[in-house]
Order: C-alpha cells, then sequence, then structure tokens
C-alpha cells in the first residue's frame, strides 16, 4: 500500500537502512487527510521543512499517489504514506507532530457549523487514534468547524487521561495571514512586514483582528477598520465563492498551516519567543476556549498572552464574539458528552 516502501524493497533497498545512515536529526510528523485539497500542497510544503525528519501521510483515499509524488523531492524528510483506518495507528506512531485537515469543506451558502456533523466524528476518530498511539504529541487542528473540533479533541484526550491543554492547538493562522495581508494592502507595506493580532476563533464574527494593536504602529479611519473587519471575517466565504462550488481555501490554508506547524517545530526545539495566534484552552475569557497570541516551546503552549488594551469596538465586537463561541464550544462538548 505505500508505493514508496514497495519500490525501495523491490529493489533489494531497505529503506530503514538505506535512510539510517542520513540520520537527519529533526521531528517526526503526520498530516491526516493528506490527500485533499489542503493536504496535498500541506504535505509537499512539509516536505520542504528541513526541521521534519519524517512525514507521515494517512488518507482514507488515494495516499499511495500522493505519497510516490512528494517522496520524490530531494529534501532531507522521508515519506511515508498509510491508506484507510487499519494503518492509523501505524502513521501516528511516534509522531511529534500531528495535523488535522481531514473533513469536508464548504460549499456556498455554508457556514462552518453546516460541517459540523462530518467533521465531528471524523476528528472524534482521528484523535481517540492519537491518544493511544502519540499521546505526547502537538496536535495542529484544522478541520473546521475549528471553533467545535478543538473543544471535540480535547473531551476525547480528557476522555482517554492524556489531555494536555498545552499540546492541543486550532490553526488561526489563516485569519492572521489574511489580516496581515489585508492590512498591508491598506497601509500600503510589504504584508511581511506587518503584525496583525486575530483573537477569538474561526468563523464570522468569532474572528476578530485587534486593529489598535496592529505592529508597526498605524491608525486607520473608522472606513478602514469596517472594510477590514468585514473582509478578514469573512475571507473564507470570499474563497468559498470564488471557486463555486469545489471547495475552500487550500493553497493559502497549506501557507499557514506549514507557518503555523513550523512554530511549532521551532518551539519544540526549544527556539526562544516563537509566539502566534492559535485557538487554545484558556482562562483569557471566561470561555474554556479562546484564541489569542501564545508562546510555543519544548511543551507546546508555554504561554497565553492577555488580550490587551481594547478599543470600543474591538470590545462590542469581543462581546459577539464569546456569544457565539460559547455556544460553538458546548456542541462539541456535547457531541462527545452525549
Ligand atoms: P478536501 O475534501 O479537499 O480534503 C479533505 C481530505 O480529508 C480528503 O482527502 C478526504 O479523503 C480526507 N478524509 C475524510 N475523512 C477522513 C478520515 N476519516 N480520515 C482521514 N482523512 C479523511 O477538503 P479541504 O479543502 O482539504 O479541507 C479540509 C478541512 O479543512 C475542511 O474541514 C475545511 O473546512 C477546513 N479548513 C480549515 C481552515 C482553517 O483556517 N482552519 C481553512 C480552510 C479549510
Amino acid at each position: 500500500l505505500n508505493p514508496y516502501n514497495f519500490q525501495m524493497e523491490e529493489c533489494g533497498l531497505n529503506l530503514a537502512n538505506c535512510r539510517a545512515k542520513g540520520g537527519a536529526a529533526g521531528f517526526k510528523v503526520a498530516v491526516l487527510g493528506a490527500a485533499g485539497g489542503i493536504g496535498q500542497p500541506l504535505a509537499m510544503l512539509m516536505k520542504m521543512n528541513p526541521l521534519v525528519s519524517v512525514l507521515h501521510l494517512y488518507d482514507v483515499v488515494n495516499t499511495p499517489g500522493v505519497t510516490a509524488d512528494i517522496s520524490h523531492m530531494d529534501t532531507g524528510a522521508v515519506v511515508r504514506g498509510f491508506l484507510g483506518q487499519q494503518q492509523l495507528e501505524d502513521a501516528l506512531t511516534g509522531m511529534d507532530l500531528v495535523i488535522i485537515p481531514a473533513g469536508v469543506p464548504r460549499k456556498p451558502g455554508m457556514t462552518r457549523d453546516d460541517l459540523f456533523n462530518i467533521n465531528a466524528g471524523i476528528v472524534k476518530t482521528l484523535c481517540e487514534g492519537i491518544a493511544k498511539c502519540c499521546p505526547q504529541a502537538i496536535v495542529n487542528i484544522i478541520s473546521n468547524p475549528v471553533n467545535s473540533t478543538v473543544p471535540i479533541a480535547a473531551e476525547v484526550f480528557k476522555k482517554a487521561g492524556t489531555f494536555d491543554p498545552k499540546r492541543v492547538l486550532g490553526v488561526t493562522m489563516l485569519d492572521v495571514v489574511r489580516a496581515n495581508t489585508f492590512v498591508a494592502e491598506v497601509l500600503g507595506l510589504d504584508p511581511r512586514e506587518v503584525d496583525v493580532p486575530v483573537v477569538g476563533g474561526h468563523a464570522g464574527v468569532t474572528i476578530l483582528p485587534i486593529l489598535s494593536q496592529v505592529k508597526p504602529p498605524c491608525s486607520f479611519t473608522q472606513k478602514e477598520i469596517d472594510y477590514l473587519t468585514d473582509r478578514i471575517q469573512n475571507g473564507g466565504t470570499e474563497v468559498v465563492e470564488a471557486k463555486a462550488g469545489s471547495g475552500s481555501a487550500t493553497l493559502s490554508m497549506a501557507y499557514a498551516a506549514v507557518k503555523f506547524a513550523d512554530a511549532c517545530l521551532r518551539g519544540l526545539r526549544g527556539d526562544a519567543n516563537v509566539v502566534q495566534c492559535a485557538y487554545v484552552a484558556s482562562a483569557v475569557t471566561e470561555l474554556p476556549f479562546f484564541a489569542t497570541k501564545v508562546r510555543l516551546g519544548r511543551a507546546g503552549v508555554e504561554e497565553i498572552y492577555a488580550l490587551g488594551p481594547l478599543n470600543g469596538y474591538e470590545r462590542a465586537g469581543l462581546e459577539k464574539a464569546k456569544k457565539e463561541l460559547a455556544a460553538s464550544i458546548q456542541k462539541g462538548v456535547s457531541f462527545i458528552k452525549k
């Protein structure tokens, strides 16, 4: 089932021995949902990441092809493919980081919550595998609705007795990537110089760009604030509509996921001051989960930053966000508890 391993063995080569000589130090990373719209470019970009020594690609379809293809890239990571539920445990065993983009994406007219019925079950199954095979791994959850799938993952891990709030992270990086891009456009700056904190969650009004804290320091007119807030909150829908039925953001998401995974790996390596926004178990608000800037380290989330000073517009947005988030969190928790 793994054409890469299969071909090596056919030639009389033992993959494990061959690769042991290379001896690349690095982390073991699994992508679950690796044959999908996000999964494929994400897997390709992770294969290019020098911090990755082993890359496991798991999906319920098409992993042999994706694995054969990506394994020909002349970068350090060893790529192995895993197909179907019966290979999930092998895919997960020994992993340091597990990235989950498995599940169905939105079509025009759908909210992220409309995906709940299908994706909740997928995330549950995958997290049960993680609890069993790599309970120490950092988990990056991309599958929507992130506002609910992260609480689902936490409940699965609690049930299994493996929950570590520092290791379960909802990926909201695409909201930050979009915010940096759109704000840079308005300010006439290079997006790489712009840092916009985006807090709350990852759906509609729960996506809260904190424009008063943009770096470099700047000011916006109310018209610009309205435009930017709306565009950042609805960036996903902009892509869903442009793709007209063929899915949601995949390429920019893969880019964002790899930017985030790289930060997690740099944290694991012990780099100082690795800070990104993520949706995590948090005491920043009265809600059990909330996205803010977090500092990533060897243990995963090592510090959660407070919201900092908000203006009246942002405080009003926060109240709206919290209401919707509370319901989404509850929905995720009850899915496992019922
Ligand atoms: P896709 O349909 O192209 O790919 C999903 C992949 O998951 C498929 O290859 C499918 O076979 C696989 N899959 C389904 N059930 C599985 C299971 N039980 N185990 C392993 N793999 C399984 O979808 P796409 O566009 O890649 O999106 C994936 C998810 O990411 C969606 O839920 C989407 O809403 C979400 N997303 C999240 C974003 C974020 O910012 N967090 C942004 C964009 C999308």
